[in-house]
This record gives structure tokens, sequence and C-alpha cells, in this order.
């Protein structure tokens, strides 16, 4: 056999460890079933690495994942380290592996599930269906631009970021964006702010640039604004949409909601040779950590898609999205995505793991 893939697990802060608990049973069940042979690898990562080491990314687990074919992370971040020096906050240990690692292109699916469409704040015909996918630039514009600080000008205290993106960005995140559209409905929509923002007159310009090597894939622009508008109106006009890391933070948060719970949504983060990071697009949920009631279906997706994007492992995959909706289907549901209805079986985090892997490996016996 070749040499063994390796994965490695970031479980993070608050319900990082919960989640990710089940996700690493799910992946080492497929890892068995498909001998996969990948080797899974534990790190301190976010506010628990922190608490241990007095960094959020120690040197060794941003060796480890520097080394690592792919990554599956868990949530970072608690009311704890507000107080914490800005530069050692859960956060910005998260941004900056990110940025190390080089992985530029996030992608945010925000698929319904039919079984979920009354747990969505939308009426369900808006939603019945939905399946859009947003590309989000993450290691570039105002997140990272410089200079950014907090300074004192003319006796008082003055906040400012930088919104940068080169041409050379811009167009990597459009090619990819490009790219997935293909693979998808063929329709792409890039969200600016050229009325308002040089940054974004340059986005629309390169995009359209980039655009000309996809005369197959329809490209259209909206601003940010009516975007957000737009997603929470008539959602399924929607195939692909690319945009900025800031308002791609925004909308996907927004998008998420349409499926009915942030806790179903998984995410990539991918470099430019396909590795990856893949991580639930939820936070760490303080508030209910440590209950074990915590939604790890958005993780247990991350799983299903580092084994489709990264480790090319499309049979794997495709068995853990329809154990994910079978059991859905069999009225099974963490308390985020229940809607009262009469089918429905209230579980928590450990058990929607154990419906899974039933699932799983049902499937692996028919
Ligand atoms: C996300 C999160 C992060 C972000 C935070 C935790 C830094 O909101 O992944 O969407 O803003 O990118
Ligand atoms: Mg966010």
């Amino acid at each position: 056999m070749s040499q063994a893939r390796k994965i490695v697990i970031l479980p993070g802060d608050g319900i990082g460890p919960e989640i990710i608990a089940e996700g690493r049973r799910v992946l080492e069940t497929v890892n068995q079933q498909y001998d996969l042979g990948l080797s899974l690898q534990t790190c301190l990562f976010g506010g628990a690495a922190y608490d241990a080491s007095g960094s959020p990314l120690p040197e060794d687990t941003l060796s480890a994942c520097r080394e690592a074919d792919a990554i599956l992370l868990g949530a970072i971040g608690g009311p704890q380290y507000d107080t914490a020096p800005r530069d050692l906050r859960p956060e910005r240990g998260l941004l900056g592996l990110r940025s190390e690692l080089k992985l530029f292109s996030n992608l945010r699916p925000a698929l319904l599930y039919p079984e979920l469409a009354d747990a969505s704040s939308l009426k369900p015909e808006l939603v019945a269906g939905l399946d859009l996918m947003i590309v989000r630039e993450l290691t570039g514009g105002i997140y990272f631009g410089k200079p950014r600080g907090i300074e004192e000008r003319n006796g008082e205290r003055v906040g400012f970021n930088t919104l940068v993106y080169s041409e050379s960005e811009i167009r990597r995140i459009a090619v990819s964006a490009f790219e997935i559209a293909r693979q998808r409905g063929s329709r792409l929509c890039s969200v600016d702010k050229m009325n308002v923002l040089e940054v974004s007159e340059l986005w629309r310009e390169v995009v359209i640039e980039v655009g000309k090597d996809y005369p197959d894939v329809e490209l259209t622009h909206m601003f940010v604004d009516n975007a957000a508008m737009q997603l929470v109106r008539a959602p399924k006009q929607f195939d692909v949409i690319v945009t900025s890391n800031m308002f791609g933070d925004i909308l996907s948060d927004a998008a998420a909601m349409l499926t009915g719970s942030i806790g179903m949504l998984p995410s990539a983060s991918l470099d430019e040779a396909g590795k990856g990071m893949y991580e639930p697009i939820h936070g760490s949920a303080p508030d209910i950590a440590g209950q074990g009631v915590a939604n790890p279906l958005a993780t247990i997706l991350s799983v299903s898609m580092m084994l489709r994007y990264t480790l090319k492992e499309t049979a794997a995959a495709d068995a853990i999205d329809s154990a994910v909706a079978q059991v859905l289907a069999q009225g099974y549901r963490c308390k985020d995505i229940a809607s009262g209805e009469a089918n429905e079986q209230l579980i928590n985090t450990t058990q929607m793991g154990d419906a899974i892997i039933a699932a799983l490996q049902a499937g692996a016996d028919s």
C-alpha cells in the first residue's frame, strides 16, 4: 500500500471537541470500510492551544498541518478569550492557519435537505430544493490588509483596517469559482460594492476578464446589499456566488440560515493544489458547550467534503452524504433542526454520530 495519507484533526474550543469526536468516528468508519489508508493525528489549536501553550497556533500544530494531506477543524473561540491579547486570540490562530497554508478558496455550500424545509425561517416553497455555493476569498481583503490597528490621533482613539486586493488574488478566486460553477449549474454571480469601492471596481474588471475563458458559464454581478436582500427574498435564483473575504463571511451566515440551521453546513478551504482544511461553518457555541446537544452533521458533512475534494474518495463521500440524508429521512434530529413534526426523534450529539455510523454500516452490508 502507498504511504498513509495524513489527516490532522483540530478539535478547538466550545462544542468543537464534541462535534469532532463524531466526525472522527465517521472518518474512522469509512477509513476502514473503504480501506482508505488514512492516519489521523489530533493537535491543539485555538483557545485550547492558547491555554496549554500560550499560542492559539503553536509551532508543532502548524508544522503538522503543513505536512498533512488535509485538516479537519471543529470550531474555535469563546468569551473567556475576549480579554486575551489581540494577537493571541483563537480567531487569530484560525486566520494565521488559513494564511500560512494559503487556503484562499473557501467553499460554503447551502443545501436544503427536503426534510428540513420546515426548520427554515423562510417559507418552505422559497427554499425547497435550495442548492447554492458561496465561494469566499479567504486569505486577502480587509481581514489581512495593512495598515490595521487602533491608535490615538488628535486626542481620540481611531480604529482602522485596509481593504486591498491585487489582481492576482482576484484572478485565482475567480478561476476557482468558475471551475466550480462549471461542475454545477454553470451560473456564477460575482458580488461586490462597485458603486462605492475602487477595490470592487477592479474585482469586477478582473472577474469579467477571467470569464472570457469560461464562455459556458453565465456570469452576472450584484452589489452586496442587494445580494443580502435577494438571498432572503428569492435564494433559489443563485447557483454559485463568488465574493471577497468579508462579504463572504456575512452572506454565508445568511445563506446558512436559509437551510434551517447553521448546524448543517460544512465548508472547505483550499489552496492552489487542492489541499484543504474542512470545518463546519458554525462557531464554537459556548452557550451549549459540554451539554452533548450540538449537531455534529456539519462536521460529518465536512468529512465528506474532505473525501470528495482533497482525497478524491468519491465513493466514501457519497456514502456519508446518503447516510446523512437517510438519517434525516428517518426523523432523527438534534435540537437545532427539530421543528416538532410527528415522526421526529430528538437525539443528542453522540446518538447522531451513532445513527450515521449505523447507516454507513447498513449501506456496506446491503
Ligand atoms: C468564519 C468565522 C471566522 C471568519 C472567524 C471565527 C474569524 O466567522 O469562518 O466565517 O470571520 O472568517
Ligand atoms: Mg463567519
